[in-house]
């Protein structure tokens, strides 16, 4: 059978971000709450100039030669920060990287879930379709408005994966564990540009999903927790794959209890400092425990996705020798490095200087953009 999976993954998150202890003197808390309790340091801070589709460039041009764009037969986008109710973010995308026009380009919706389906879909057609390349994309900004007790948990970016036969990083085991269930823990109705959400409620449900998928699994694969070097989470915020974790740590003996534990604190690094990306948080940890974890080829890895509403799955890989070669590690830590950090005050002005859901025209002061794909505003009711 064709080994097919994780090809190449590219990330982007904007220049600017917010201090997590700065954020919590702000609100009147204690910044241990913020820093530990949550378990962030740094939020993303999103310009109106950068939305799903542009964020979703910038990660997609770092892992696509020319020679690859015109091998592109499928994009599939996963977001909740859709931006047109019709058109699919994955159409402006193609036209914007300059694909093949013989290309399938669509959106897909499942909450924070919606890049594991493009993750699975794109497997199972490359699984049919050996020569095809498929570029999945998880782009979104975390949105629950100021003063909410959701804000220490927003943020953006977007993860770019080209999903192929024979991939760099990462083979995709055939077999997963998923869970569907009509759940009101978080949602966004289209009238809102924040969400709302149950927080306490939607950390419990995640919890119970992820035991669910996780005992399916087993019985599935009969694999333990002795056939895992790491577990990957979706990571809302830090200390909530942290909560994953424990919750099955029991089942591995001392010495895969610490190891664990050493590649959970890898994995959770970059979502630390950048914070929720909602369809992209899975596979930033992914990518911050490649980059800050000691994995060697071979190693088996553990990925949970979870989308509020809610659906949950459980799903694993195993790592390629040159692994290493499938991202641009030096790109992505100047890229985190020279973020500028900006105060409370200017980040509640960025915060409520978006492009306005009401004007036909608009446009947007582009001067300090330095990404290669941006928004420059809106004309005819049509983005720039
Ligand atoms: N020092 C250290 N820790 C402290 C502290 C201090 N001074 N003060 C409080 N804490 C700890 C608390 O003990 C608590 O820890 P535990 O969870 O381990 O008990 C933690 O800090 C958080 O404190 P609270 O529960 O009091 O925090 P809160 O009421 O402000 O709400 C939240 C936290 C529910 C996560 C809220 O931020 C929220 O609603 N976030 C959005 C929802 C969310 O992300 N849900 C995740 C599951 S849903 C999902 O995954 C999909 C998605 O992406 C949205």
């Amino acid at each position: 059978m064709t080994v097919v999976g994780i090809d190449k993954i590219g990330f982007y998150t904007p220049g600017m971000y917010v201090d997590m202890a700065e954020l919590a003197t702000a609100r009147g808390e204690d910044p241990n709450k913020y820093l530990i309790g949550i378990g962030q340091s740094k939020q993303a801070v999103i310009p109106p100039t950068q939305d799903v589709v542009t964020m979703a460039a910038n990660a997609a041009e770092q892992i696509l030669t020319p020679a690859l764009k015109a091998k592109i037969g499928m994009v599939l986008f996963g977001t909740e920060s859709g931006i047109d109710n019709s058109k699919a973010t994955a159409v402006y995308l193609a036209h914007l990287l300059g694909l093949p026009q013989n290309t399938r380009a669509i959106e897909l919706k499942q909450a924070c879930y919606g890049a594991t389906a493009g993750l699975q879909l794109a497997a199972d057609y490359v699984r049919v379709h050996p020569q095809a390349k498929v570029l999945v994309i998880g782009a979104d900004i975390a949105r629950y408005g100021l003063r909410t007790a959701g804000e220490v948990t927003q943020g953006g970016g977007a993860v770019a994966m080209l999903v192929t036969a024979d991939p760099t990083i990462l083979a995709l085991d055939d077999v997963s564990s998923y869970h569907t269930e009509d759940v009101m823990d978080f949602w966004r109705p289209t009238y809102r540009t924040e969400a709302l959400v149950d927080g306490k409620y939607s950390t419990n449900v995640y919890l119970d999903f992820f035991k669910t998928v996780w005992t399916d699994y087993q019985q599935q694969t009969q694999r333990s927790i002795a056939d895992f070097a790491a577990f990957a989470f979706h990571l809302p915020f830090t200390k909530m794959g942290r909560k994953g974790l424990r919750q099955i740590l029991p089942e591995a003996t001392p010495e895969q209890q610490a190891s664990l534990t050493a590649a959970f604190e890898a994995s959770q690094e970059d979502n630390r400092n950048v914070g929720n990306l909602y369809t992209g948080s899975l596979y930033l940890s992914f990518l911050s425990l490649l980059r800050h974890g000691q994995l060697v080829a071979n190693d088996r890895i553990g990925f949970f996705s979870y989308g509020s509403g809610a659906e949950g799955e459980f799903f694993s890989g195993v790592l390629q020798p040159n692994f290493r070669d499938g991202f641009a590690e030096e790109q992505l830590a100047k890229q985190l490095a020279d973020r500028r950090r900006v105060s409370v005050a200017d980040y509640e002005q960025i915060y409520t200087s978006q492009l306005s859901n009401n004007s036909r025209d608009e446009q947007l002061a582009v001067g300090e953009e330095t990404a290669t794909y941006y928004l420059a505003g809106r004309q005819h009711e049509q983005r720039q």
